[in-house]
């Protein structure tokens, strides 16, 4: 078994100014794939209602579809942390309500969970991290908030939103925060508070010099041609090579090529001996 990732070695890669890594996983065979490389981090993300839904945005992602794929992740991350996203009003709506569902996904095998939000949720983040959930915050473009945000813009671009998201930095590494996502910020604001805050400050779209980088694992696998923006390095092309791939299965199967007789199953002839009883 290998030995599973905690918050301490996250902690001591940052203090030994190793760069912290993570990926999105939802489902068994992904987790599994994920857990096999040297990534540190396996987020359960509500991006899940885009890339597994087919939804427009993260909205509509219920705590119910989060847990299934939290069940599913965990059972395969024998060695990856595995972080649970909350979703939109799972814990904005109460304390209680933030306690219950961080906890429901701990339940189901999350081993913390990253609420999107600021100094506004400090004490919530605090209150969580005394009942034993370990919080990632996530500051910058927040994708449940895009309505108020007016889409996905980047963050941090006047001084005064680049003050707002270093307060919200500080803010959250003070509640008690173990890591915080910048998505989408202007790549000087996010070097400002990555140099300053003492917990990961892990980017996504904000430069390189953040301490840790994520990616969704469908973007970086390049598996939607539609969806190709700049922040994304897509490290293989995965759309291409299934599509491939299945476009050969055809082939093979109209051809006759596929299945092969080493791909087939042959009978166990018996002897049978007439007068008696014995049968295949
Ligand atoms: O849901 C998600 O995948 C995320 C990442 C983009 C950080 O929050």
């Amino acid at each position: 078994m290998p030995k599973k990732i905690t918050l301490k070695d996250i902690q001591s890669k940052f203090h030994k100014e190793q760069k912290v890594t993570m990926t999105t996983a939802y489902d068994y065979t992904m987790a599994k794939i994920v857990d096999a490389s040297d990534i540190d981090l396996i987020l359960v993300g509500d991006s899940l209602g885009m890339v597994v839904q087919g939804q427009k945005t993260t909205i509509p992602v219920e705590m119910e579809h989060m847990i299934y794929h939290v069940e599913c992740v965990s059972r395969a991350a024998e060695r990856a942390h595995v972080v649970a996203d909350l979703p939109f009003l799972s814990y904005q709506t109460s304390h209680d309500d933030a306690v219950k569902n961080a906890g429901r996904m701990l339940k189901a095998g999350a081993e913390s969970v990253k609420i999107e939000g600021g100094e506004e949720f400090a004490d919530l983040i605090w209150y969580l991290h005394t009942v034993g959930i370990p919080v990632m915050g996530h500051i910058g473009i927040r994708p449940q908030s895009i309505n108020t945000q007016s889409g996905y813009r980047i963050q941090g671009k006047s001084k005064v939103s680049s003050d707002d998201l270093f307060n919200q930095a500080q803010a959250l590494e003070e509640a008690g925060a173990y890591a915080i996502v910048l998505e989408g910020v202007a790549m000087e604001v996010a070097k400002e508070i990555a140099e300053t805050i003492k917990i990961p400050a892990i980017g996504i779209g904000s430069g390189p010099h953040c301490t840790g980088q994520v990616l969704v694992s469908y973007d970086m696998l390049g598996a939607n041609p539609n969806f190709k923006p700049k922040f994304v390095r897509q490290y293989m092309n995965l759309f291409d090579e299934a599509k491939d791939a299945f476009n050969q299965f055809v082939i093979d199967v109209d051809r006759g090529a596929f299945p092969s007789v080493k791909e087939s199953t042959h009978r166990n002839l018996v002897e049978v001996k007439t007068g008696t009883d014995s049968k295949d």
